[in-house]
């Protein structure tokens, strides 16, 4: 039986969440029920491109909490630190996070992924590895054997992360970066993309470049 998911979010990401279910529900129908789009302010494109696929926009999240609604949700809002914060405007209201994994991701053994996370094609996930809610794998990354994700953690396309690395809550990781073995990642940083990490990165801080400053 298809469960109703509403998509937080109408960019980019969001329409590749979509794609996500899309995937999900061709590989095994009768998964997911896109009752539409949540979001304060889509653009006109964003808007477009929606109702090119058939999908409705619901308004903005405030008024569709308001609704009552029972449908499961998942957050597709880039931004790690917009993530928490509508994961906690959302929170209060009982919904279901639904974990959306592409079916073309690898997940290994003995790894848990968190409530209302999305793994993206062509990702592989190693043994082992813990990922919390609401993290957003893009498509070809690489998570290492062993590796902790805390909540609202983003990986972009084709990042590396290595076995043993701690990400803390709400960082970023930028395309094609690389994170060395058993390093540290703290609370809302963010890895440039192309970046070769090889040190500890400290809380709220940037970090580009190679070696990664
Ligand atoms: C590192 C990053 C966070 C910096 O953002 P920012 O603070 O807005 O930086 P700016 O664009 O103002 O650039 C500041 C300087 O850093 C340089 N720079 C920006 N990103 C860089 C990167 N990834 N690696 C090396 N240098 C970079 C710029 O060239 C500029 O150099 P200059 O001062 O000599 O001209 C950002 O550029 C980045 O890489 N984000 C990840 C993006 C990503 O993954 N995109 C894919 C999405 S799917």
């Amino acid at each position: 039986m298809n469960i109703d998911i509403v998509v937080v979010g109408a960019g980019g990401f969001g329409r590749e969440t979509l794609d996500v279910l899309d995937a999900i529900e061709k590989q095994s129908p009768g998964s997911w029920h896109v009752l539409g789009v949540v979001d304060d302010a889509p653009s006109e494109s964003a808007l477009l491109l929606l109702s090119r696929r058939g999908i409705r926009w619901l308004g903005p999240l405030a008024e569709w909490l308001l609704t009552n609604p029972s449908a499961a949700y998942v957050i597709a809002v880039g931004s790690p630190a917009s993530r928490a914060q509508i994961a906690d405007q959302i929170g209060s209201h009982g919904l279901t996070a639904a974990t959306v994994i592409h079916p073309r991701a690898e997940i290994g053994t003995l790894t848990s992924v968190g409530e209302g996370s999305v793994i993206c094609a062509g990702t592989q996930v190693s043994t082992g590895v813990e990922i919390g809610p609401h993290v957003h794998l893009n498509p070809n990354s690489t998570i290492g054997h062993d590796a902790r994700l805390e909540a609202c953690v983003s990986v972009n396309p084709g990042a590396i992360i290595s076995g043993g690395v701690v990400i803390l809550d709400e960082s970023l990781v930028g395309a094609g970066a690389v994170i060395l073995q058993g390093l540290h990642v703290g609370r809302g940083a963010t890895v440039g993309a192309a970046a070769c990490v090889t040190r500890d990165v400290p809380a709220f801080t940037t970090v580009k470049g190679v070696p990664a400053r």
